[in-house]
């Protein structure tokens, strides 16, 4: 397994913008594709020089970045602030802003306006909804009828993960597993050039794959998926606690800005910072003549 110490990032300045054609592609010589989220101008410029094929503007963000406590009350407003920052940090990654919930299931019209908000303030070329159900099925082929992509997300869909019992695992009985099938056939048949498969168990997905011409980017889905995707707080561990069980985590980012932060506040306190190297000078005359113009001079 790759860690952050012994893996060096070639530069590729030649590296080509990502295209729903080069994923398809990638997906015909059998290459997997790597998608991150993004919430950021630093995380999508991590994201774009470790050469990621796609950065989703998640609405994880809602977590990792705004402190709510599920995805639920993020606004699409708030979430178009984060995909602008992020756009302005990408040049070849393939970009995929999250509809909120609440943005896009009320009516085709409703999904279809926000969606075009993500492409025309934000620079998405793609966006993501959750669940596929007729109503998220309906929306998703009414945002592709209006000439945007999108990529659909079955199994575990958090927007609605009280209606699903929780944060966890789906597709784990028989039912369920023809359930999440159907509803990935369903996004596939809308339309949908990317499904999102999370947290079903890697034989379902496997049993599912050979059906599937939608790209397959999987979060805790076994490796049988056309790609693989994690949240980049956890990833890099910008995070307490380990996360979901599919997280693997790469680095611990939270722990080196606390040791930062802690250090920065200790040398101020001891008055080691700033010291005689942080200086801006003034010419000896100058500061003569200022002092001189001062009270009691
Ligand atoms: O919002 C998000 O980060 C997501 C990924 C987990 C796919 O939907």
């Amino acid at each position: 397994m790759s860690t952050m110490k012994n893996l060096v990032i070639p530069a590729d300045a030649s590296r080509l913008p990502m295209t729903l054609h080069r994923m398809a592609e990638k997906r015909r010589l059998g290459e997997p594709l790597v998608m991150v989220t993004a919430y950021d101008h630093p995380s999508a410029l991590a994201a774009d020089r470790a050469g990621v094929d796609l950065v989703l503007v998640g609405d994880s963000g809602a977590m990792t970045v705004l402190g709510y406590d599920s995805t639920v009350p993020v606004t699409l407003d708030e979430l178009l602030v984060l995909a602008r920052a992020v756009r302005r940090g990408l040049s070849t990654p393939f970009m995929v802003g999250d509809l909120p919930f609440g943005s896009y299931e009320v009516s085709d019209e409703q999904a279809v306006t926000t969606a075009m908000r993500f492409v025309k303030e934000a620079g998405c070329d793609a966006v993501k909804l959750e669940g596929g159900g007729e109503t998220s099925v309906a929306r998703a082929r009414a945002i592709v009828n209006a000439g945007i992509p999108v990529m659909g997300h079955v199994g575990l869909t958090p927007q609605t993960s009280t209606a699903l019992g929780g944060y966890k695992a789906q597709g784990r009985t028989a039912a369920a597993a023809a359930r999440v099938r159907e509803e990935a056939l369903a996004l596939q048949q809308a339309g949908c050039f990317s499904i999102v498969f999370e947290a079903i168990p890697s034989a379902v997905s496997a049993a599912i794959m050979p059906e599937m011409e939608a790209l397959i980017i999987g979060i805790g889905a076994g490796p049988s998926t056309d790609g693989q995707v994690l949240v980049f707080h956890d990833l890099l561990g910008i995070r307490d606690g380990r996360g979901a069980r599919f997280v693997q985590r790469y680095a611990d980012l939270l722990d080196e800005m606390v040791a930062g932060v802690g250090a920065f506040a200790a040398d101020v306190r001891s008055r080691h910072y700033p010291a005689p190297d942080h200086d801006y000078t003034i010419p000896a005359e100058e500061l003569a003549a200022f002092k001189a113009g001062l009270p009691g001079h």
